[in-house]
């Protein structure tokens, strides 16, 4: 069997045969024949938008892969730092490799004074901190101007180096700032996890962290270090494409994850559970969820069609947290949820699953986050995977993103004086 598929335009009897190739069909073909006529895609949920070497996702059987390799063992055995190199470069690094990584991304963790405080300072008190990281990511830009020359590839290593290194001290700062506390600055001598938990929660020297609680970090960071084309992921590649610098282009990002459909589902599946209240109300919200009353947060993918791998990884570290600060409350009311979800009709019959937010919450909230550092969390851990993509994309050369619309306005009319209306 051909692997092609054919199109026949029934007006004119002109057919073309296009190759499939890497699973898709190259829409300049159908552009040939059918000029003016666009593909409806909504969500661009069946548009490849890229050609990508980065990560692999089956949502059917709840694979993920960065670079090749398992999500499973990637969490199990890897860093952050390792799992960045690895998004970034393409290999897992050698020893000497990952010296040089480990050092670059340690020694850029510093922001400028003047940076903090007049740019931290101008913000409200209760600014809710992705709206303090937004702004603090783009405000970069104007630190590093250098960073708008995107040809040169050392030139665009430096900024991924920069900004893998400065995201968990814009993050402490944002924290430190709502909360009035006095920032701390980066340790260099602490691993990743280690050095944001300080920053975040130190007070007078005696903040002592835990291996099973640092260990549940990185686990956390290198769950969300990719998962290829999603909202934010694309954001970054649609002002990628206009050769933004890649402050601005990481900026963007940012606030495609703020949003409640993705990264800031985690904020509001606490808000949820919350509003549940107790375990005896769980039917209850069932039941006006399926009346379309809300959704259920932390539920549903556009992908994945199963469970969604790194729920499962997270459901297991979120026991190893709670066997030292004690079980969340909320749990109870989390897996009572799952239970009636997952044997419900409307649930299943739609394939809505637990997804990566839905027990990452109650880990983030046993670790001593606030509700509204949890998207700023996954931020962290995804900006080595919105650089690979952004780096990717400008190797690639491709072109600007600029998609086509289906107009359903009306037809040219006259004006109307104001008079007459
Ligand atoms: N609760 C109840 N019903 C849902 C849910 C949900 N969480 N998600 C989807 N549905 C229903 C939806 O109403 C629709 O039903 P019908 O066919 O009767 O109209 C059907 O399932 C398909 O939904 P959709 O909106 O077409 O699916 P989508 O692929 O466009 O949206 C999603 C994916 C993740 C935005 C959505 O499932 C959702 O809103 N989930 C809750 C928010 C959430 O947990 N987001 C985190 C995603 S994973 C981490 C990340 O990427 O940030």
């Amino acid at each position: 069997m051909a692997e092609s598929i054919t199109i026949t335009d029934n007006r004119t009897g002109e057919s073309v045969e296009i190759p499939i190739i890497d699973g898709g069909v190259d829409a300049g073909e159908w552009r040939k024949l059918l000029p003016g006529i666009w593909f409806s895609d909504p969500g661009l949920a069946t548009t490849g938008a890229a050609s990508s070497a980065i990560t692999y996702l089956d949502g059917d059987a709840g694979i993920l892969r960065y670079r090749g390799y398992p999500i499973e063992q990637l969490a199990e055995k890897s860093t952050f730092p390792e799992v960045a190199y690895l998004l970034i470069h393409g290999e897992l690094p050698d020893e000497e490799q990952l010296a040089w990584w480990t050092h670059e991304i340690t020694h850029h963790t510093f922001i400028h004074e003047n940076f903090r405080k007049r740019i931290f300072d101008a913000f409200h008190y209760d600014a809710h901190p992705m709206g303090l990281l937004v702004s603090s990511v783009a405000g970069l830009s104007t630190f590093y101007p250098e960073a708008k020359d995107i040809e040169d590839p050392e030139n665009r290593m430096a900024q991924i180096i920069r900004l893998i290194a400065k995201m968990p001290t814009l993050a402490a700062a944002a924290y430190r700032f709502s909360m009035g506390l006095p920032f701390i600055f980066p340790e260099n001598e602490d691993d990743y996890p280690t050095r944001f938990l300080k920053m975040m929660f130190e007070v007078g020297s005696t903040y002592q962290t835990v291996e099973a609680l640092r260990k549940a970090m990185r686990v956390l960071f290198i769950l969300h270090a990719d998962h290829e084309q999603n909202c934010s992921t694309t954001a970054a590649r649609v002002v990628g494409s206009s050769h933004a610098d890649p402050y601005t282009t990481i900026a963007a990002a940012c606030g495609g994850l703020y949003g409640p459909r993705h990264g800031g589902a985690n904020e509001a599946v606490l808000r949820m559970l919350n509003e549940i209240g107790s375990f005896d109300q769980v039917d209850d919200f069932i039941a006006a969820v399926k009346r379309g009353e809300g959704r259920l947060m932390g539920f549903g993918h556009r992908v994945y069609k199963n469970y969604d791998p790194r729920a499962t990884i997270i459901k297991d570290a979120a026991y190893g947290v709670f066997e030292v600060t004690g079980k969340n409350p909320l749990l109870d009311i989390a897996l009572k949820l799952e239970e009636v979800a997952l044997a419900d009709e409307y649930f299943v019959s739609r394939k809505l699953y637990p997804n990566v937010d839905f027990y990452s919450g109650l880990i983030y909230q046993s670790l001593g986050f606030p509700t509204q550092m949890f998207t700023v969390l996954f931020a962290i851990g995804r900006t080595p995977g919105w650089l690979a993509h952004w780096n990717e994309m400008i190797e690639q050369d491709s072109r600007i993103a600029r998609p086509r619309q289906l107009y359903v306005g009306p037809d040219a009319r006259d004006y109307v004086p104001l008079s007459e209306r």
